[in-house]
């Protein structure tokens, strides 16, 4: 594709897609990881002396329609904030706007505009219109085609990757396409069903697979051991038993917990109680792995020569159910490894426990770093090596 950091930006109007889709909670930006990770490129584009135009989705409003709660006024003055200068919020851009050489702008919700959603070619054309080049930086929501990520960069003059994008692709491909083995790979989170191509496609190119969370739950019941009343999906204990078999099969296996940490109810309170697998009752919830469980995929995690992880392994937001997210996310930090990690909780757990520092990569996406995990072609990616093609 072709790089942003390559091409000469001055005097030009340039259109940044990012992915400013961060928590706002009263008119303030309540995590701002993601703004932090566009400021190079931001920052980039205006030293260049750029006309720059942000855009971004925020949420996802009724279309078509205003609404205050999705504005990116908060996300403006956030960024404005950072960089030290003006944020001008743009309501009304379709048909044009005036930006200054070296001025940020940045226009409203994408998801405000008719069109957006379903990739609609005329709003598209307009977007495309605003600028001399486009730049799709928005990992985040490189796997939605839509007309801010997909159909604008398609009829744009220019269209290129954003440095956030390219470093995303890179981090990301460098784990999985080429990594440094044994490759580890750490799922967990509360469904199979949601993770069920992640997983499946994971164990293709990984050494080592390590499960946690409720997705856990659904192997320990596929190896005949009693959940009680976990969260669990019994329709997918054929599913786990035939990954379980074609991992066998390699050589090597997917551990299931031999201790888990229950409790009667899900709430902060309830008493937490640490015991064999086998010996989970009736009434029992799993909320987290044990204390022996995190020891032996700790030392799993140690050996790794790459490691990928997504989702806790435990109901973290729950001190008394911690431990093991903790342990494991501390595994990960302490180890050689080059460690990518992604998705929302994993990020809350990553803050947490203060490893942010530790960890190689962390990426900015949710349901994109999953469809990438997936091995699938993220259709942002896909149209900018079309438009690199010529
Ligand atoms: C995300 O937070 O995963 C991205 O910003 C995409 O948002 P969406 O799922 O509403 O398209």
């Amino acid at each position: 594709v072709i790089k942003m950091t390559d091409l000469d930006l001055a005097g030009k109007r340039v259109l940044i897609r990012e992915d400013l889709n961060v928590p706002v909670k009263d008119g303030k930006v309540t995590s701002d990881a993601r703004i932090r990770a566009s400021l190079p490129t931001i920052e980039h584009a205006m030293k260049a002396g750029a006309k720059v135009m942000l855009m971004s989705h925020l949420g996802r409003p009724e279309e078509g329609v205003f609404s205050e709660e999705n504005s990116l006024k908060p996300v403006a003055d956030h960024l404005a904030g950072l960089l030290g200068s003006d944020v001008r919020l743009v309501r009304d851009y379709l048909d044009g706007v005036d930006v200054a050489e070296g001025e940020v702008v940045m226009l409203e919700n994408v998801r405000f505009n008719k069109g957006e959603k379903k990739n609609d070619e005329a709003l598209s054309r307009k977007y495309a219109a605003l600028c001399d080049v486009y730049v799709m930086d928005a990992f985040g929501t490189a796997h939605r085609a839509q007309a801010s990520t997909h159909g604008a960069g398609q009829y744009a003059p220019t269209a290129c990757a954003g440095p956030l994008l390219a470093a995303e692709l890179e981090a990301l491909g460098k784990a999985l396409d080429n990594p440094r083995r044994p490759l580890v790979a750490i799922v967990g989170g509360s469904k199979v069903s949601t993770k069920l191509t992640v997983l499946e496609s994971l164990s293709k190119v990984v050494d080592q697979l390590i499960v946690g969370g409720g997705i856990a739950n659904t192997f320990i019941a596929a190896q005949g051991h009693p959940v009680g009343k976990s969260l669990y999906e019994a329709d997918l204990v054929d599913e786990a038993k035939r990954l379980m078999a074609a991992a066998k099969e390699k050589g090597g296996d997917i551990p299931v917990p031999t201790d888990v940490v229950t409790g009667k109810e899900f709430s902060e309170s309830t008493p937490a109680d640490t015991k064999a697998v086998a010996n989970v009752s009736d009434d029992d919830m799993i909320f987290d792995v044990g204390p022996d469980t995190a020891a032996s995929y700790a030392s799993l995690l140690r050996q790794a020569g790459t490691i990928v992880w997504n989702g806790p392994v435990g109901v973290f937001e729950f001190d008394q159910f911690a431990a093991g997210t903790k342990a494991l996310g501390e595994a990960i930090a302490e180890s050689d490894a080059f460690s990518i990690a992604g998705g929302g909780d994993t990020l809350a757990a990553i803050d947490k426990y203060g490893l942010a520092e530790r960890i190689s990569y962390i990426s900015t996406g949710g349901g994109a770093f999953l469809e990438f995990l997936e091995g699938k072609k993220l259709p942002a990616v896909a149209m900018l090596e079309e438009r690199a093609k010529g």
